[in-house]
């Protein structure tokens, strides 16, 4: 429909109708005008299957939902790395939402996954922006090219779950931007999702439904996102400021009293009335682009989109470990050991629940395989071993050529609504572990969990496969993997660290009280493991393959570059092993000379190849400003500084194959203004200005008479003590130590300083 046509629609509402436009007919919907042809639309969870509550609507996955299919969630599907994959499985749920006539589907999760202990990690994508962003994107293109709408959340900040609803994130400008701002951007600009999410939490002291800086200025002005921003469920807690600082639509719906409180303030001159015909605009605008766009031939076929979910749940599964125990054999006697073989842990708990209409276990994908045995080993419960179940699980275990153990973390560990306490498995799984691998030297442990977890016995197994929380056909994946017939090709999307301790928010985390002090700052995940040269137990971009990858011939369209051009990277990549495999190539940039404090190295570009036995194929990126650049809050922009980079081409963050360097020149020159408070050492850091203070460097202050001092009786003045004195000392400080001069005659020195500068 066009603009103008929603307009005139908006000029036909009353008051009291526009107003109620703004918030949710009942906890899915949203209002509908019948006399001006204005239809309800219906929005669902979200964000990896379709949770339609056709009854009693809740925002916890308390009450039932239709049957529908369960994808692998955010932590699995963003270690596929594969956009393709992501924007296939976005393309079932837009099929899916068609058919069931639901107009937006609530997701996909972007928040950073600050601390492995925040309960939703598993809806989430990572703990890099930039994968982030990629993968949330690439599931909104598939959504929106069936003519639904996707609604990217929980727009801001929102790390954890612990007082998620009143917890106020405090975040320094630079980290917001490289790090918490940076994975919706990068997912809002290039897929332009129909509408935002606003989360609970405060930002900086201002929730982010009355975050007139986040869901107007950057949201809107910056970055011109033209959909419609809906709260979370209950988020609204100032209705009127609300609406002023961007926020469309409230659900699910105050019973009518916050659309009175907006009546009441368009009548009291309080609130413009544009500002409430811009919203209903927004929002009208997506419910006709649904509405014109529906597909009656859309079929909800839960069959087929079971295959999808495994098909996805192939690339999702991460090989940590393999010391030559994988693939296994199908012929071979294999104990499958532990509760999660027969009923796995696929899905986490909370608003994301997903009644699935089956699933398939380990042990239902190897039916008829008459060398599989199996054996519970434990029950998820209640953290106690049962020495029944364990000593029958040892004895099976002992009996075979090889045990593979299903185990995990059981959904009281980690859910929606609340934190990890810590980051270890249950001690029974531990133990069960531990003695199994006391009588069968060949164990493999599979892993169900949405977020890290401590690995004791990481020495003692011989394989481990990271299977996340991986959808109804997690099983029938799995089993993929373990006997060959699919090649691993997942990465992690998140560092695996030893232990909870060495994670960079654990000194902050989660705040006092809803006090929540980011003070990691930009040091988020292998950005600190990194610069702190910390041994991890499994690094970032980690994930191991049943064939191997040769990098070769790493090249650049160009040397250097302005920062306002753009650079190819390209790298040639082998498959050198036996068998067709997929890789994830990953390209980081690192400034190798910088006066601001940056990480080692960032990632700026991955591509997923596929390749057969001795296949060479070319991978290509493209590089921008952005991948050279860092926030400057001094500017409150972008910035590069001009100088040498370096790229470097791997399989892990900790697995580098080839570098080059580059050098990339700035086009902005930093405002300076210097005062008397400026160092010497940064006025000198300008060649140009050396002739200004030449008078000033003659004073002994300055270093006048350096050689004489360092070379005097007092061996302990070096001439390294007093260039750095002098560097460090403001211009002012001739005024105390030098021949006669005045403030005046400084005030005057940076004057003329200041006016090269502007020249
Ligand atoms: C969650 C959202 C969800 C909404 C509706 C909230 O509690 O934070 O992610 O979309 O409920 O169920």
């Amino acid at each position: 429909m066009t603009a103008e046509k929603i307009r005139e629609i908006v000029s036909q509402m009353t008051l009291e109708e526009k107003a109620s436009m703004c918030s949710g007919a009942d906890f899915w919907h949203t209002e509908a005008v019948e006399r001006l042809g204005i239809p309800a639309t219906m929005v669902s969870d979200g964000p990896h299957g379709l949770r339609k509550q056709d009854q009693e609507g809740d925002h916890l996955g308390v009450n039932d939902s239709i049957k529908a299919v369960c994808f692998p969630a955010g932590c699995g599907t963003a270690a596929s790395f594969n956009r393709e994959l992501l924007r296939q499985m976005g393309e079932a749920l837009g099929e899916e939402c068609q058919a069931e006539g639901v107009s937006v589907i609530l997701g996909p999760a972007v928040n950073i996954k600050r601390s492995p202990l925040c309960g939703r990690n598993f809806e989430y994508y990572s703990e890099d922006p930039f994968v982030a962003g990629e993968m949330a994107g690439a599931l909104i293109h598939g959504v929106q090219s069936k003519n639904v709408g996707t609604s990217i959340k929980h727009f801001l900040a929102n790390n954890q779950e612990t007082r998620r609803m009143s917890s106020d994130s405090r975040i320094d400008e630079r980290t917001l931007r490289e790090i918490y701002l940076a994975a919706f951007e990068g997912a809002v600009k290039k897929e332009k999702p129909w509408t935002v999410m606003c989360s609970y939490n405060r930002i900086n002291g201002t929730y982010a439904a009355e975050n007139h800086k986040y869901l107007t200025e950057v949201l809107r002005d910056e970055w011109g996102f033209e959909g419609y921003v809906m709260s979370d469920w209950g988020a609204v807690n100032s209705r009127v400021k609300d609406l002023q600082a961007g926020l469309d639509l409230e659900m699910p719906s105050s019973n009518g009293s916050n659309d009175k409180l907006i009546v009441g303030a368009v009548q009291s001159g309080e609130l413009p009335e544009k500002v409430l015909d811009a919203a209903v605009a927004r929002i009208l605008n997506i419910v006709f682009r649904y509405e014109e766009n529906r597909d009656k031939s859309a079929v909800f076929d839960r069959d087929r989109d079971h295959e999808m979910a495994r098909k996805v749940a192939q690339e999702t599964i991460v090989l940590l470990k393999n010391e030559g125990v994988l693939p296994l054999s199908e012929q071979g006697e294999i104990a499958f050991i532990g509760k999660y073989a027969k009923t796995p842990r696929y899905q986490g708990g909370g608003s994301s629940h997903i009644n699935s209409h089956k699933v398939t276990s380990a042990l239902d994908a190897v039916e008829g395989m008459v060398n599989v045995t199996y054996a519970q080993g434990f029950d998820d419960k209640e953290d106690k071993t049962d020495e029944k179940l364990l000593a029958e699980a040892v004895e099976t275990a002992k009996k075979a050529k090889a045990a593979v153990i299903f185990a995990g973390l059981p959904d009281a560990f980690e859910s929606e609504g609340f934190d990890r306490k810590h980051m270890r498995m249950p001690d029974c799984q531990n133990e069960l572990i531990a003695k199994v691998v006391a009588v069968q030297p060949n164990t493999i442990v599979v892993l169900h969990n949405g977020s890290p977890v401590e690995m004791p016995w990481v020495n003692d197994v011989k394989g481990i496969v990271e299977a996340y929380l991986g959808g109804q056909a997690v099983g029938g994946a799995v089993c993929d993997i373990l006997f060959g017939r699919v090649n691993p090709s997942a990465k992690l999307p998140e560092t695996f660290p030893l232990k909870l301790e060495d994670n960079p928010s654990y000194l902050f985390y989660i705040g006092e009280g809803d006090v929540v002090e980011y003070r990691e700052g930009i040091f988020v995940g292998y950005r600190y493991y990194d610069k702190k040269k910390q041994e991890v137990l499994f690094p970032f971009g980690h994930g191991l393959s049943y064939t191997t990858f040769a990098y070769s011939n790493l090249r650049t369209d160009k040397d250097s570059m302005k920062d306002t051009d753009i650079m190819e990277v390209s790298v040639d990549i082998k498959n050198t092993g036996g068998m067709a495999g997929k890789e994830v190539v990953q390209l980081y940039v690192a400034d190798k000379e910088s006066t601001v404090i940056r990480p080692v190295k960032e990632l700026k570009g991955f591509e997923k190849v596929e390749l057969a036995p001795g296949e060479t194929k070319t991978v290509t990126f493209t590089l921008d400003k952005r991948a050279f650049a860092y926030y400057s809050a001094n500017i409150h922009d972008w910035h590069v500084e001009t100088g040498a980079f370096e790229i470097m081409v791997g399989a892990s963050s900790a697995d580098i194959r080839l570098t080059k360097e580059v050098n990339v020149e700035s086009t902005v020159r930093l405002p300076f203004v210097y005062t008397p408070d400026t160092t010497m050492g940064d006025v000198l850091d300008d060649p140009r200005a050396r002739e200004i203070v030449k008078e000033l460097l003659e004073q002994d202050i300055f270093g006048g008479s350096a050689e004489e001092k360092s070379s005097a009786a007092n061996e302990a003045i070096t001439a390294e003590m007093n260039e750095a004195m002098a560097r460090f000392t403001p211009l002012r400080g001739v005024v105390s130590f030098g021949s006669g001069f005045t403030m005046a005659d400084v005030q005057d020195i940076a004057n003329r300083l200041n006016a090269l500068e502007e020249s």
